[in-house]
């Protein structure tokens, strides 16, 4: 089954590029591209929202069918909500993905897992122009080492997907980056990414069945580099990355794409 999913290797900018910069590395990665990758790897880069539309373009320009994710997205299409942005409006864009409940927006800035489920709806409720939702969730270092991760994990999956139908839940991605990794050079191994994202499948299965759980990806995120891709790459529940810090650097992102081929 594990073949029937398509690597998806994405770059997580977070708060990183201006316009110039963004341009830049855009370009660069697609200087060093090579189109047939995608037969095999399916390609993502979350830049912030006001390199989106450049970012998009480098690529548009170039042919090449890298998607353009955002990093976060507000649940109502428009209205009094300022600073936020809506579905439609990165619809507009292009985007093709956008990351959800990523672990410093739930640090940071509060976000819940009701939050996370209404951003997922909101994703999911239009399908013609689909943007896929990249779900993230993971433990902190004191639940790792309390032994809990598991079942932490577990809930946040079920939160993050009530009330979402089978049929559209596979078309989401869910991440799972464990957040002691995050950023520390202190990547999980290989076995530890594997029994949680093969957990995550078991919740996934028992949510909407075995033949969508075994089509939704799960990737792994945390310090992932052009060091320890194939290893993490190799296991049979990880089905490709969220790259933070080796996304920023062409040469890096390139190379963790040709592991996943
Ligand atoms: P790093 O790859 O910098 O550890 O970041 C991972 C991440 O948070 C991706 O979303």
């Amino acid at each position: 089954m594990h073949m029937a999913r398509k690597p998806l290797i994405a770059g997580n900018w977070k708060m990183n590029n201006t316009i110039g910069e963004a341009v830049v590395l855009a370009q660069e990665i697609s200087n060093n591209f090579e189109k047939d990758w995608l037969e095999t790897v399916d390609v993502a880069v979350c830049p912030p929202y006001t390199d989106l539309k450049p970012v998009y373009s480098v690529f548009e320009f170039d042919k090449l069918k890298v998607g353009v994710g955002a990093q976060n997205v507000f649940w109502e299409p428009s209205g009094a909500y300022t600073g936020e942005i809506s579905v439609p409006m990165l619809t507009g864009i292009g985007c093709a993905w956008c990351i959800v409940g990523h672990s410093e927006r739930r640090q940071h800035f509060g976000e819940t897992n009701e939050d996370v489920n209404k951003k997922v709806h909101a994703l999911l409720a239009d399908r013609t122009r689909p943007i896929d939702p990249i779900i993230c969730v993971g433990e902190s270092l004191s639940v790792r080492e309390e032994g809990t991760y598991v079942a932490f994990v577990d809930a946040q999956v079920r939160a993050a997907f009530a009330g979402v139908d089978a049929g559209v839940a596979k078309d989401c991605v869910v991440a799972y980056e464990p957040i002691w990794a995050i950023g520390t050079g202190r990547t999980a191994t290989p076995e530890q990414a594997q029994e949680v994202c093969a957990a995550i499948r078991v919740t996934l299965a028992d949510l909407f069945g075995q033949e969508t759980a075994d089509s939704i990806r799960v990737l792994y995120g945390g310090s992932m580099n052009e060091g320890n891709a194939d290893t993490l790459l190799a296991q049979p529940d990880i089905d490709g990355g969220l790259i933070g810090g080796a996304s920023l650097k062409a040469a890096s992102f390139i190379q963790i794409v040709k592991a996943a081929l």
